[in-house]
């Protein structure tokens, strides 16, 4: 029987953990001071999943006029295909029902998080080309509207 993560904010004692499944996660893992910083922005969305104690996974995002990003999620290898990364993401986006617009930014050949993203409505908006220079790999971006096209955040603007 699968356990339901329990899922809060990200605290600097977490660090440590969170730096392995980092490392088992990524091809150019963020360091320590990466994510010290992280901790102290205002903005910053940072929650972990946590399992009898241990935590899972964990997704970091920045909300800034109504517009979410999704910088980093990760689900250690021992706890993947469980549903943990769409518990983070659908606890993250409860957390913000006055969002608009959420983008995130997802290797091409990642087929598992473009899945994920692609079950919650997110959609390919754009190409970085080589994006990855140490594999040469592209980007997508994937964004996701949540309100009415009259609510779309330029709506005031000149253009
Ligand atoms: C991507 C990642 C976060 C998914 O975490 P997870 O907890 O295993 O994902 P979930 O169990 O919540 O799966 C949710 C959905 O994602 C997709 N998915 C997850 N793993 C998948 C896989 N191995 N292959 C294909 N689709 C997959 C599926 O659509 C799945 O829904 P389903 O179970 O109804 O098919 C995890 O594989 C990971 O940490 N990868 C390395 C780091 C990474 O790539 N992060 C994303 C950066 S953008």
């Amino acid at each position: 029987m699968l356990i339901e993560p329990l899922i809060r904010p990200m605290r600097a004692e977490d660090l440590e953990r969170i730096l392995e499944i980092e490392a088992v996660s990524f091809v150019s893992p963020w360091t320590w001071n990466h994510f010290k910083q992280e901790l102290t922005k205002t903005y910053g969305r940072l929650r972990v999943a946590v399992i009898q104690k241990q935590i899972s996974g964990y997704l970091m995002a920045w909300f800034i006029e109504n517009e979410l990003h999704i910088a980093n999620l990760a689900v250690h290898p021992d706890y993947r295909c469980q549903g943990i990364a769409e518990k983070l993401v659908r606890n993250m986006l409860n957390e913000v029902p006055q969002c608009i617009l959420a983008t995130l930014e997802v290797r091409e050949s990642n087929t598992a998080a473009r899945n994920l993203y692609e079950k919650f409505g997110f959609g390919v908006v754009e190409i970085r080309k080589k994006y990855y220079e140490q594999e040469g790999e592209d980007a997508l971006i994937m964004s996701k509207y949540f309100n009415p096209p009259n609510v779309l955040p330029f709506q005031n603007s000149r253009i």
